[in-house]
């Protein structure tokens, strides 16, 4: 069986993560079981969510054991089978860890998901078709819910999460505004993945600035918020929001490394009448079939461009991962294997 390096959470972050909570090992892979198969990753994906369990903390999650393979989802191919469920070859996608190699029980549901690549490359179903996509789908048609013509707004709007939520909301007749950090990532937000304005909150010193800004790129107001991000950006959103509108609270990155983001007018909430509403996509499986399905049409059909940050080799997946959390990622942060 080949040697297997593998990134572990060596300590847990006091403030900003750093490089040095991580430790690359390096071990045996164990011999094949009945029922089992072995996986190669060819891709590792980074996600704002790791932090938060680099903590141990009270959360939706048990935090990261110290000690252990970092989690995360993967994307590779079965190159030994102990399983009638998978032959070698099979492209596969599961939780597969920060490491080059995986043992996986094929009978655990869920654990490991075979995927076509014909019509979508295969890294993209740890973006676009993949957990990233569905969670945009999940907010935007099952919180925010918008009829053809309202204005839905998403922070972020270039990375996993906000570049699908872009091309869903432009599939349902909406006007989609992003927010992004930075005059390409809005360029490209604008020119390639179909958003009718981007703002550049990197331009704004504060949130009565950024808010005008969208005054002018929402002039009917915002029927839908998704929040990736918090802090400023909020406190600029809400008092653009329209009576009734939706919030769905999906992320708030700008705290993950511990930072207080506190809400300057939570009356607006009260005063137009908004549902806020926070959610976990991997605690709505029921609607993964149909979101992966529009997913998997607007990539296949060119009309979901997505990018991706690369970075090569697993060696690179800490400073990546810090990276993702500083913005210096542009679309969906990678790691390749191979
Ligand atoms: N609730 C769920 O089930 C669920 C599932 C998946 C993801 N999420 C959340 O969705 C959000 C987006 O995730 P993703 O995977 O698509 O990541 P991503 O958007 O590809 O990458 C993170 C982006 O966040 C922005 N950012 C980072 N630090 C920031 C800061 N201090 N202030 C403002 N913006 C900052 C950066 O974009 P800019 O350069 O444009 O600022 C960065 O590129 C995250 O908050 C994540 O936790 C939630």
């Amino acid at each position: 069986m080949p040697l297997n390096p593998q990134i572990l959470l060596d300590n847990r972050p006091t403030g900003e993560a750093v490089a040095s909570n991580f430790r690359l090992v390096s071990s045996e892979t164990p011999a094949l079981q009945d029922g089992q198969v072995l996986v190669r990753h060819h891709f590792l994906s980074l996600d704002p969510y790791m932090r938060g369990r680099m903590n141990d903390a009270k959360s939706y999650a048990a935090p990261q054991p110290l000690g252990e393979v970092m989690q995360g989802g993967t994307a590779g191919e079965v190159v030994e089978s102990r399983s009638p469920k998978f032959q070698p070859g099979d492209k596969v996608v599961g939780m597969g860890g920060w490491q080059q190699y995986s043992v996986v029980n094929a009978d655990q549901p869920g654990a490991l998901r075979k995927v076509d690549t014909t019509h979508v490359p295969l890294s993209h179903y740890l973006g676009a078709v993949g957990m990233p996509g569905v969670t945009a789908w999940y907010g935007l048609v099952k919180i925010i819910a918008p009829k053809s013509g309202q204005t839905v707004v998403v922070s972020a709007a270039t990375g996993a999460v906000g570049s699908a939520f872009g091309a869903l909301a432009k599939a349902r007749g909406c006007r989609a505004v992003g927010i992004a950090g930075g005059p390409d990532k809005c360029k490209y937000a604008v020119d390639e993945l179909g958003f009718d304005a981007c703002i550049d909150y990197k331009l704004h010193k504060d949130a009565a600035s950024l808010s005008k800004a969208l005054k002018e790129a929402c002039p009917d107001g915002i029927d839908g918020y998704f929040e990736n991000v918090g802090g400023m950006v909020l406190d600029a959103v809400l008092p653009r929001m329209n009576a009734f509108g939706r919030i769905a609270l999906c992320g708030m990155i700008a705290g993950y490394d511990g930072q207080p983001l506190p809400l300057s007018y939570p009356a607006l909430i009260l005063t137009n009448r908004l549902k806020v509403q926070g959610f976990i996509v991997s605690e709505h499986m029921e609607v993964w079939p149909e979101a992966l399905k529009e997913l998997g049409t607007l990539v296949a059909t060119g009309k979901l461009r997505p990018r991706e940050s690369v970075a090569q080799g697993l060696e690179s997946a800490p400073e990546a991962f810090l990276g993702l959390l500083k913005g210096r990622n542009f679309g969906k942060q990678l790691v390749k294997l191979i």
